[in-house]
């Protein structure tokens, strides 16, 4: 299966979308960010959580993805829960090279405290972050390659991520 997308995958604050942009101009792709188009379409993500629920923006989130997918040299940046359903699993492997960027629970904490606009993580944070992460544990293991960004730059990411996209003969 060809490989003809880069797409990031990982728990919130694991720098996806940072990653992601510098990546993009580093490669000369267009850089597509799944929550970024949610927002543009359907309003805040913060709303949806609360007027609808979590359920329906998973719908959402599957239907967003399924479009994305059907380009090509994109640079694809995903919500942190995104990997939950089943079937974007799949269609993410089958359609791109699925780097998982992961952080210590502690630098996760450190990077997302100051952004209140995350549904999941309201109320106790500390506890949240442990609990889905623990939650989400197996979810991310169909990755083709992981990054622990904890001690990297950006640059020193996009690096890594360029040699081994190169390095695995894709497209
Ligand atoms: C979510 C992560 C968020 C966003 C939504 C739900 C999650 O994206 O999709 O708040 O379930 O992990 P980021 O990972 O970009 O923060």
């Amino acid at each position: 299966m060809s490989k003809k997308n880069i797409i990031l995958i990982g728990f919130m604050g694991t720098g996806k979308t940072t990653v992601g942009s510098a990546l993009a101009q580093k490669m000369k792709w267009q850089h597509v960010d799944t929550d970024m188009l949610i927002e543009e379409k359907e309003g805040s993500i913060l709303e949806i959580f609360h007027k609808h629920g979590e359920a329906h923006y998973r719908q959402i989130e599957a239907a967003c993805i399924r479009r994305v997918v059907l380009d090509h040299q994109l640079v694809i940046t995903t919500g942190g829960g995104s990997v939950l359903l089943p079937e974007n699993r799949i269609v993410l492997k089958q359609s791109g090279f699925v780097v998982l960027l992961t952080a210590t629970p502690e630098t996760i904490i450190k990077r997302v405290r100051e952004d209140e606009s995350r549904p999941l993580l309201q109320g106790n944070l500390e506890e949240r972050v442990h609990q889905l992460l623990r939650e989400r544990e197996n979810a991310y293991k169909f990755a083709d390659f992981t990054i622990d960004t904890t001690d990297l730059g950006v640059d020193e990411i996009v690096e890594k991520i360029v040699r081994q996209f190169t390095s695995a003969h894709v497209e």
